[in-house]
């Protein structure tokens, strides 16, 4: 009959106190808690034969065991402390913080090259005295075209790749909706002078054409107002955004809003007019539409075409973009892509 309290008792349980200790990482040491404490181990199995023992035996029996596993079950615990605390370390060590490390330098973000164009546009707009309106993206069929004498029948609506909404609603091909606007706002008095410059849409996706695209508008409306107003607004407007030795010329053209109208080119920024490969070697590049405000569009905005007159104009802001910056591909500006766009 073995005595429990003698030393070989308690050495009884060195095998499972040893493999606890001797542990090295966790898996080591689940391994060797269910060999010492798990359903399989001698503890376990010396437990459930108390029952075989004599009543008086059982009893020391039972509290050796007892004791033996809550022994057990300490030693476990602090095993996987010191493994733990070990762990740490090394890992401490391996992320030691270097002071003589360079630092990172924040990105500091800048305005999109359109974004930069746009405002450029709308400071040089100011400096000649026009206000900055704007009107909504989402228009009325009416506004976007019947306003702007483009009824329903007529061929030109066809060229404006039109994204439809429901309710009559569209998304705006064009900045000259807010021609009208402005004027209504105005309320009939004079002079009307505005620039807008916002988004605009068409179904078209090409190399020159995004299905979402910058416009700049401008409208002034007074007595008196001729081609002479036009082409020296103008003349101003390239000047400020191309440079000093701008030149503008008006060709022909048609637009249903204006009458007459006018394509307008500016010498090419590139060459300077002696012509290259960006101008096709014309020397001039065209940049926008103009015209003396059609009868029928002073109306809808509540002007009399009899008591006053004005001129309109628009052009492409990314065009605008793409000409300072010399890019070539419209589609750059909108792909996102920081190596392009840190650029400006
Ligand atoms: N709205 C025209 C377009 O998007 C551009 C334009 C041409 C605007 C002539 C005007 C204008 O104000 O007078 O194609």
């Amino acid at each position: 009959m073995e005595d429990s309290s003698t030393p070989e008792a308690r050495d009884e349980w060195a095998a499972e106190r040893e493999a606890i200790l001797a542990a090295g990482t966790p898996e080591e040491l689940e391994r060797a808690r269910t060999r010492a404490l798990g359903r399989q181990s001698r503890l376990t199995e010396a437990l459930r034969r108390l029952g075989e023992l004599p009543l008086a035996e059982r009893r020391e029996r039972g509290r050796v065991l007892n004791r033996v596993r809550a022994e057990l079950e300490a030693l476990v615990a602090e095993r996987a402390a010191v493994l733990k605390a070990q762990a740490t370390a090394r890992r401490l060590a391996a992320e030691r913080l270097d002071m003589t490390l360079p630092g990172r330098r924040p990105r500091i973000g800048h305005w999109h090259p359109v974004t930069q164009t746009r405002r450029r546009l709308e400071d040089v707009m100011l400096r000649l005295g026009f206000t900055l309106v704007s009107g909504p993206e989402i228009e009325t069929e009416w506004y976007n075209f019947d306003a702007l004498n483009m009824p329903a029948s007529h061929p030109a609506r066809e060229m404006h790749d039109t994204f439809f909404l429901p309710a009559g609603r569209l998304l705006r091909t064009h900045t000259s909706p807010v021609q009208i606007r402005a004027m209504q706002a105005a309320g009939g008095r004079l002079p009307v002078r505005v620039a807008a410059l916002g988004f605009t849409y068409r179904r078209d996706d090409d190399p020159t054409h995004l299905p979402q695209f910058m416009q700049m508008e401008g409208l002034v409306v007074d007595h008196g107002i001729g081609m002479a107003d036009l082409k020296g607004t103008l003349w101003a407007i390239a000047r400020e955004v191309f440079g000093p030795h701008a030149e503008i010329r008006l060709r022909p053209s048609f637009f249903p809003f204006t009458e007459p109208s006018a394509e307008v080119d500016v010498t090419c920024a590139v060459c300077g007019g002696a012509g290259c490969r960006v101008c096709k070697q014309t020397g001039w590049l065209e940049v926008l539409g103009a015209g003396l405000v059609h009868p029928h569009v002073l109306r809808a905005g509540g002007y009399d075409p009899e008591v006053v007159s004005g001129f309109a104009f628009g052009w492409g802001v990314e065009r605008v973009a793409m000409l300072l910056y010399g890019i070539d591909d419209l589609r750059l500006f909108y792909q996102n892509d920081w190596r392009f766009l840190s650029q400006f």
